[in-house]
């Protein structure tokens, strides 16, 4: 196990390159199930997500092979005719997103078994939206020793109602419906840029979707596709970090790559809280101020403020200026890493799904956990204004969705390095 060891830093300047989308990326990965053949796979970073979903389409038999990193990062993933419609618990217990596979099994092979995923670090993980989805396209599911089996002939279009946006279910669906028979309308869809990429890549294989973005996606199926050759998007979480980054540590940076208009919302919370950004065209420009100022933030499904920038967000707020409440929307358990910020010398209450976040002028470095993705690179960027040494262990919850966050970090002038623990 690793850790990522953090002193005082700042001000930052230079540039950085923001990746490819994790969450755009582990369904393109999935999409490519949809079609036999070799795919190409532009824009994916090595992060330890990306290894996972390999591993579990190579447990299918799909081959693949990666090369380069960062924007340069390519992924190969050849399809076979048949696969194995299996994702085991061993892989679905370390990556929730797997359920992203049901969807073109069920289309392509008409049949998916797949570990039930079960709660993780922010609480229960249900996917019955996904397979109620299905069900209504005419699948039939039966639960056994942890798992659910779906069978199905072609399935069939129709006309699907979200109770919620939810991100995952809409690309799962999706999937599914560009090979149904007939016509599918999502309502209440997630509207997530990385669910338009998804679409962009379907559309480039084959697939007719429209409104992809918009809360009524609808797809006419076809009989068969070809094989994909797609960029995935910037991750705008990976950016927001490096944002949170520079308003914490001050100085002016910019991120290449990163993409204004797919967070609007965020650059708006950001700009009252001191942390100016300017889209250059090729990325965004940030600045900070002093002193940093509180505001409220209630996250919700896109265009709203992602639950993803949340942990950042509440580490900007904990050294800003004045008290701030935060709402989580989404992930009612998704505040677990404030008993962390706390130790650090962060003044949070929560209550419910709600935080009081009454500003300090700084932080205490001290050993802390990273609890997942999000909360580890929080935890390293509160380091940033925490006096003495920030010790954050659990790398590897960091690694799930960024790669080389402390050399990244590093070359814009951030005292971030790992060592072993
Ligand atoms: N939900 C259900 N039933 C379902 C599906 C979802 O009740 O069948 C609920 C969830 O429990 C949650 C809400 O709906 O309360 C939203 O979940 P959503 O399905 O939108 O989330 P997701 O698709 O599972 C993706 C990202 C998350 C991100 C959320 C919200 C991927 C792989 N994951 O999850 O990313 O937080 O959308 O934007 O795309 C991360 O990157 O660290 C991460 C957790």
């Amino acid at each position: 196990m690793e850790r990522f060891v953090v002193r005082p830093s700042g001000p930052l300047s230079g540039q950085v390159e923001v990746f490819g989308a994790k969450n755009s990326v582990l369904k393109l990965m999935a999409a490519t199930l949809l079609a036999t053949g070799h795919h190409e796979l532009e824009n994916v970073p090595a992060i330890t997500d990306v290894t996972i979903v390999r591993e579990l389409l190579e447990a299918m038999g799909v081959a693949s092979s990666y090369e380069g990193g960062g924007t340069s990062g390519r992924l190969r993933l050849d399809v076979p005719a048949g696969v194995v419609p299996v994702a085991p618990y061993e892989l679905v217990e370390k990556i929730r997103a797997s359920v992203v596979v049901m969807g073109p099994l069920l289309a392509r092979y008409g049949s998916a078994r797949m570990s039930l995923p079960g709660g993780d670090d922010f609480g229960g993980r249900p996917i019955d939206m996904h397979l109620r989805a299905f069900e209504e396209m005419g699948a039939v599911f039966t639960t056994e020793h942890g798992y659910v089996e779906g069978r199905c002939d072609r399935l069939v279009g129709g006309r699907i109602v979200f109770e919620f946006p939810s991100h995952t279910a809409t690309d799962n669906v999706m999937m599914a419906a560009v090979l149904a028979k007939g016509t599918t309308v999502i309502e209440n869809a997630a509207r997530e840029p990385e669910v338009i990429d998804l679409a962009a890549m379907l559309t480039g294989m084959g697939a007719r979707i429209e409104g992809a973005g918009t809360s009524r996606i609808e797809i006419e199926g076809v009989e068969e596709l070809s094989p994909a050759r797609h960029r995935a998007i910037a991750d705008r979480v990976e950016a927001a970090t490096f944002l949170g980054a520079v308003g914490l540590a001050g100085g002016e940076v910019e991120l290449l790559h990163a993409r204004a208009e797919h967070m609007e919302m965020l650059l708006e919370k950001l700009a009252a809280i001191g942390v100016h950004c300017v889209d250059t065209g090729r990325g965004i420009l940030a600045r900070a101020s002093r002193p940093l100022r509180s505001v409220d933030v209630s996250t919700l499904p896109y265009p709203g403020v992602a639950t993803d920038y949340k942990p950042v967000l509440v580490a900007l707020l904990s050294v800003a200026e004045g008290v701030a409440i935060v709402s989580e929307n989404i992930f009612a358990g998704r505040f677990r890493y404030v008993e962390e910020l706390k130790r650090m010398g962060a003044d949070i209450v929560t209550k419910g799904h709600h935080a009081v976040v009454r500003g300090v002028r700084r932080l205490s470095g001290a050993p802390v956990r990273s609890t997942d993705i999000r909360a580890g690179a929080a935890l390293v960027l509160a380091g940033l204004v925490a006096d003495g040494v920030t010790e954050v262990s659990g790398a590897a919850h960091i690694d799930r969705g960024y790669e080389d966050l402390a050399g990244r970090l590093r070359a814009i002038g951030a005292d971030v390095r790992r060592e072993s623990e």
